[in-house]
């Protein structure tokens, strides 16, 4: 156990999940890509994303394509546990994607505000192609369907913490995924 075990209710998917989810969709993309001639784009979607990032690059990297890594921060949630569904850039690419095959790799789809808008920024500025990598999705909240070609794990309509994903920027650190106690919601 540890400091954090009091504030998860219980855990829906553990580390050798990801693990071997983020392996499997290494692969398909390696696979899906491995003729392209000036190799990806991946673009990380912080802060969210920053745990699947690291590993999917490193599970790619076993196999290739080579790819370039790159970050942009944005954030529609702000400090609550719902989208607002008002996208801000806190960061913005710092290279042209004009002519790139771009892979967006996001931690999780939930309303689908973020991706859809951030779908339209990135083909505005010209890339080959865009697709998405997300680890999660909770398929029930859906209010803007976006095309995700990879997803990890479809997950129930709870506020789930960890690997990346946060509450009131806390909980980021943990290495599995898991639903907060209700009396952690009461508190803040
Ligand atoms: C979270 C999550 C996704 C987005 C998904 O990011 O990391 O990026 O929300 O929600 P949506 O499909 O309803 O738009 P958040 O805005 O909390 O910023 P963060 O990544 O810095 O935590
Ligand atoms: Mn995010
Ligand atoms: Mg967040």
């Amino acid at each position: 156990g540890s400091w954090y075990d009091a504030d998860i209710d219980h855990v829906i998917i553990s580390e050798a999940q990801i693990r071997e989810k983020t392996t499997e969709l290494a692969k398909q993309v390696s696979a899906d890509y491995a003729d392209v001639e000036d190799g990806l784009l991946l673009v990380c979607v912080l802060k969210g994303a920053v745990m699947f990032m690291a590993d999917f690059a490193r599970a790619l990297g076993r196999q290739g394509p080579p790819a370039e890594l790159e970050f942009m921060a944005v954030s529609s949630y702000g400090q609550g546990t719902t989208s607002s569904g008002v996208v801000r850039i806190l960061k913005d690419l710092d290279r042209d994607i004009a002519g790139r095959h771009v892979v967006v790799v996001e931690d999780i789809v939930d309303s689908g505000l973020t991706l859809s808008w951030l779908l339209r920024y990135l083909e505005s500025r010209s890339a080959a192609s865009v697709e998405v990598v997300a680890l999660f999705r909770k398929p029930d909240a859906v209010k803007v369907p976006v095309p995700v070609k990879y997803v990890g794990f479809d997950i129930p309509t709870e506020f789930v913490v960890g690997y990346g994903l946060d509450f009131g920027e806390r909980y980021r650190e943990l290495p599995y995924v898991g639903v907060l106690k209700p009396e952690v919601y009461a508190r803040s």
